[in-house]
């Protein structure tokens, strides 16, 4: 069994720690949660016991359709044992229909069907307030190369496809969802990273349409703890 070692990186929504080996990290999922450039704050028990679990089948679900993903297995309900990686700094962000931003931003109505799926990146950087780029600017900036990010593209649509499928068939909609990519410690190749959580995608009941997401937090749409229980039931049936 590995060991926790020092934190690398604290953040809102979870710790990275690195481990007595160095291919190795652990993730540990919080209960805090932020929106709105962390402008909106609180916090739910359970939280991270729910995104942690929800992620690990998400995440066993891609590697076994052939998707390179971080995911080791756990070490407790809330740590994750990961490949070490070097995050690239972009949300890779997939769109199935269109709510949130994208309809803030372009003339796009909320609620449409976007077919052939949008593929939006954005730079994480809090200084720059995550700007939306494309893959020449992400090469500019000395990233990514124009291949790995034309991989990343690809993983990201083939991994759209298997999400939707699956979750299709338990009674939801996948409209958006952000990835997160990084670069092995070991042998340097692209792989899935971060999570696959209520955080990080919007999860519509497919009869209702009600947010089943990080969503209820943001807008105050209902009750949080219900919205995160009821996607860790669905994935699991
Ligand atoms: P957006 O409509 O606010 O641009 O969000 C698109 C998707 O990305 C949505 O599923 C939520 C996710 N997302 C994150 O995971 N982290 C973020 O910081 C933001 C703004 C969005
Ligand atoms: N992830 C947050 C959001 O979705 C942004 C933040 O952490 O402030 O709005």
């Amino acid at each position: 069994m590995v060991k926790r070692g020092e934190a690398l990186y604290r953040g809102k929504a979870k710790t990275i720690y690195r481990t007595d080996d160095e291919k190795t990290f652990i993730i540990e999922f919080h209960d805090d949660l932020t929106a709105f450039d962390g402008k909106k704050k609180s916090s739910l028990e359970g939280k991270g016991y729910y995104n942690a679990k929800i992620s690990a089948t998400l995440f066993k679900l891609l590697e076994s359709h052939g998707i390179p993903t971080h995911f080791k297995g756990m070490l407790s309900e809330t740590e994750m044992i990961v490949d070490a990686v070097k995050i690239i700094p972009i949300e890779v962000i997939v769109r199935n229909i269109a709510t949130g931003s994208i309809t803030r931003r372009y003339p796009i109505e909320e609620g449409r069907r976007l077919v052939p799926p949008v593929v939006v990146l954005d730079y994480k950087s809090d200084e720059y307030g995550d700007p939306m780029i494309n893959e020449d600017i992400a090469v500019a900036m000395g990233l990514a190369k124009m291949e790995e990010l034309e991989l990343m593209r690809r993983l990201a649509l083939e991994i759209n496809q298997i999400l939707v499928k699956f979750l299709d068939e338990r009674g939801l909609a996948l409209p958006d969802f952000k990835l997160e990519f990084g670069r092995s410690k070991d042998d340097g190749k692209i792989i899935l990273a971060d999570e696959i959580s209520p955080d990080t995608c919007r999860f519509w009941d497919r009869e209702t349409g009600e947010s089943l997401d990080k969503d209820v937090f943001r807008f105050d749409k209902g009750d949080l703890e219900s919205v995160y229980r009821e996607i860790a039931r669905r994935i699991e049936l």
